[in-house]
């Protein structure tokens, strides 16, 4: 529907499994299964979309800047709002307008709840309507992990077989009622923007890294044993394939040639100190997860959130700890949140 502005709030993801690595570049095909947990609103992104024959031009603004869709990676993302304007068989311009609530460049990455969120918002406006598993495909093919958080609890991102990608989509392994108990501890060392961008990073470990093929070799089994630790809320065996999972990237990562290092020493302390606290404990308590920067993620259950917060915000290396549970994915808010105004301006 041309001039009605819809908005949504959607929240990040962090993959127990990780996605690194494409089997076809333009689709943004993985070539691998992928498992994550959707984030609570304590971290969200909102986003308002309107598009209307008034505008003149495209345009977008994330946190009150206004970005040039003429540069690589905005283009890149804002592909996918093309695509939905020709299934709508529409050329009205859009104005899209994100917000985060994260804590001030807090260091973590807003593209999949943005681009989650600006799938959703756009498939309302148009009045497409799409399913969930095709807002994941859409979603998909702006940011691969994105995918995962149009939907809430835990989620698996399935690498598909087809070439037309049709089936790599998103669905929900359990929703965030399931195992509440399931808590992200995330331990800020820097607020740093990364280097090397995971879409190029990955094509150049899939490139040049000679154990980018045991990593295939054995994700897939990764995958089924942890689909089944969730559903029997197996904590230790989670534990395990997530903080296993995370080095195998970043050995991968290494691995690839000039190498990726996205993690750096304050990541090292953090790893270190988890595995003491579960050699002390005698039982697994904490699972750390890096994505492609040093950013600490620690897994853990409810009860041990507050110790492991302590533990982590004791630290040097650590300059801010958030806590973040499960959330239920992207929903539609009332038009008295829009980001909007009625002149089709940015309020
Ligand atoms: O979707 P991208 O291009 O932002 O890649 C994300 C890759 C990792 O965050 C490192 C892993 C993952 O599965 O989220």
């Amino acid at each position: 529907m041309l001039d009605e502005v819809v908005t949504v709030i959607g929240t990040p993801n962090i993959a127990l499994t990780k996605y690194w690595g494409k089997r076809d570049e333009k689709l943004i095909l993985p070539t691998n299964s992928s498992i994550s947990l959707t984030f609570d609103e304590n971290l969200a992104t909102t986003s308002s979309v309107v598009f209307s024959k008034k505008l003149k031009e495209d345009r977008l603004f994330i946190d009150g800047k206004q970005l040039d869709l003429n540069e690589k990676e905005p283009k890149e993302r804002f592909q996918i709002v093309d695509m939905m304007r020709s299934m709508a068989k529409t050329d009205a311009k859009v104005l899209v307008v994100s917000k985060n609530n994260f804590p001030a460049s807090s260091g973590l990455a807003s593209s999949a709840s943005g681009l989650a969120t600006l799938t959703y918002a756009c498939s309302s406006a148009l009045g497409l309507n799409l399913s969930k598993k095709d807002m994941t495909i859409m979603a998909r093919q702006g940011s691969g992990s994105s995918c995962r958080s149009l939907l809430g609890g835990i989620v698996e991102w399935k690498k598909g077989e087809r070439q037309d990608g049709s089936d790599s989509y998103a669905e929900q392994v359990v929703d965030e009622k399931y195992w509440p108990e399931l808590i992200d501890v995330v331990a800020i060392v820097t607020r740093e923007k990364k280097k090397v961008s995971s879409r190029s990073g990955m094509k150049q470990t899939v490139a040049t890294s000679v154990l980018y093929k045991a990593r295939l070799g054995y994700i897939e089994q990764a995958n089924d044993r942890l689909r089944k630790a969730v559903r029997d809320r197996d904590f230790e065996t989670l534990a395990e394939i997530t903080m296993r999972d995370s080095n195998d990237m970043h050995a991968v990562m290494l691995d690839t040639y000039p190498p990726l290092t996205y993690m750096n020493d304050s990541s090292r302390v953090v790893l270190s100190m988890i595995h003491e606290l579960n050699d002390t404990e005698g039982k697994t308590v904490g699972a750390y997860t890096f994505d492609a920067g040093p950013n600490a993620h620690v897994i853990t259950l409810r009860k041990n959130v507050d110790r492991i917060a302590k533990m982590l915000g004791e630290l040097e290396e650590v300059e801010q700890v958030l806590k973040v549970g499960q959330g239920g994915g992207p929903r539609v808010l009332k038009p008295k949140d829009a980001l909007i105004g009625g002149d089709l301006a940015p309020i």
